[in-house]
Order: C-alpha cells, then sequence, then structure tokens
C-alpha cells in the first residue's frame, strides 16, 4: 500500500448508551491504542481521521488529525461512514458498547418512583458488520478483538464474520494489561490463520510497528 496516497480512519475509545439524562452504560476503554494509531499514522498517510468516543481526556484528539468526537454508537456509526471514500484504511480500535436501553428516559428516573429499576437492553449495530458490503474501492479494514479467553479462536471468527482484512486480538484484563494499561502486546490474524505479535511493549511503539507491517502487506 502506498500510504501517502490513502486516508486512515481510526476509531477509538468507548461510547455511551443513556438509560436517562444521567446514566449510562459504557466501559472503561482510555482509548489510548486508538490515539496512538492515530498519532504514528500522521507520519505515514496522506490524512488521519481520528473519531473518538469518551476517552480519557488527553486521548481524545490527535494534532494533526481531522478531529470527530462522538458519543453514542449510533453517532460513530454514521461519523465512520462518512469517512470512508476510496483509498481508505480503517481501524476500528474503538470499544462502543454493544448492548443500549431499548428507550432512553427524557428526565431522570426518581429513585423512590419503584424498589427496582429494570433496563431492556437491545444489541447496538455492529459497526464493522454494517460496512461489510460498503463499495469504496481499496477500502481495507482492520478489527479489534478485546478478549479475556479464547484469544485466538474468538478473534477468528470476528475476522470471518466482520470481513475484516485483519484483525488485532489483545487480553484484557489479564497481567495488568490491555485497558487504560501503558503497556500492552497486540496479536494480529490475517486470513492466513498466521498470528503475529506486536510488543509486549509501550502501546505507542506497538501502535508503530502495526502501521508499518500493515502498509508493507496491504496491496
Ligand atoms: N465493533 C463495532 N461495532 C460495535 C461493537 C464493536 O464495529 N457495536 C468493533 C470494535 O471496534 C472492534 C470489533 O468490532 O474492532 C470487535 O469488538 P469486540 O467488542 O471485541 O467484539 P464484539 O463484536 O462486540 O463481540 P463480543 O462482545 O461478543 O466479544
Amino acid at each position: 500500500m502506498n500510504a501517502s496516497s490513502y486516508r486512515l480512519v481510526v476509531t477509538s475509545g468507548p461510547t455511551r448508551e443513556w438509560i436517562d439524562p444521567v446514566r449510562f452504560i459504557s466501559n472503561p476503554s482510555s482509548g489510548r491504542t486508538g490515539w496512538g494509531i492515530a498519532r504514528r499514522g500522521l507520519k505515514y498517510f496522506k490524512e488521519v481521521v481520528f473519531i473518538s468516543g469518551p476517552a480519557h481526556h488527553k486521548y481524545i484528539s490527535v494534532q494533526g488529525a481531522k478531529n470527530i468526537l462522538v458519543d453514542t454508537t449510533e453517532e460513530m456509526k454514521a461519523a465512520v461512514h462518512k469517512s470512508i471514500k476510496s483509498k481508505t484504511l480503517l481501524i476500528m480500535a474503538a470499544a462502543p458498547a454493544d448492548f443500549t436501553p431499548d428507550r432512553t428516559s427524557d428526565s431522570k428516573i426518581k429513585k423512590t418512583a419503584a424498589k427496582q429499576l429494570n433496563v431492556k437492553l437491545v444489541p447496538t449495530t455492529d459497526i464493522l458488520k454494517s460496512l461489510k458490503d460498503h463499495g469504496a474501492r481499496d477500502f481495507y479494514r482492520v478489527g479489534f478483538a478485546a478478549e479475556t479467553d479464547h484469544v485466538s479462536e474468538n478473534a477468528l471468527d470476528k475476522l470471518e464474520r466482520k470481513g475484516l482484512d485483519f484483525i488485532c486480538a489483545n487480553q484484557v484484563f489479564k497481567e495488568s494489561q490491555g485497558f487504560g494499561e501503558h503497556a500492552n502486546t497486540l496479536h494480529l490474524l490475517g486470513h492466513d490463520g498466521e498470528l503475529r505479535q506486536f510488543g509486549p511493549g509501550d502501546k505507542l511503539k506497538i501502535a508503530d510497528d502495526l502501521l508499518k507491517y500493515l502498509i508493507r502487506v496491504l496491496p
């Protein structure tokens, strides 16, 4: 891939799904991995679009990139779709919330109103899956798989289901690595089933090695 003629689109951080105006469902993704990839991407790509959910304040924008802040999974989906053109490499490093309340109350739900609060959750749209049949020319997709167990098996399954070129598998909540931590190890899986390891090390260094590898192997 001639990166200097490609746009890099990176999604990062968590999303929020609101129960009422003061309560939401989310996850502890810091946004550091996506931020590192977008920051390092400036060295190689024609343009970097950085789409971030409400991550740690240090990691919600990248100087020199086109920064788009989103809140919910639906907003992230809309921003991603808008950013995909021909000659795009999409790296979905975000951890969008997988479930959303079936309805959001317009006013704060009072705790005195009931003895218990039952919230019915329904799945959010899978952004990567929604791009499966996207017709853009020279459009490559890399997903992430945050797993606690059976990392490779689950990642390979996601690679196929989500129509990706590569998937980065990382193990979270084990050995203090993953969500929110500085050191990490990424395992990159392609359709050949081979596992390539990046790290352990600083997420910025891993981001650089990952980008260099992708640029080398993508057509
Ligand atoms: N992803 C997405 N849309 C969602 C949720 C996740 O596009 N609504 C993307 C993530 O950005 C990541 C990949 O899908 O690149 C895998 O995310 P992950 O949370 O590991 O997997 P899920 O598909 O949510 O599956 P599960 O929760 O069952 O592991």
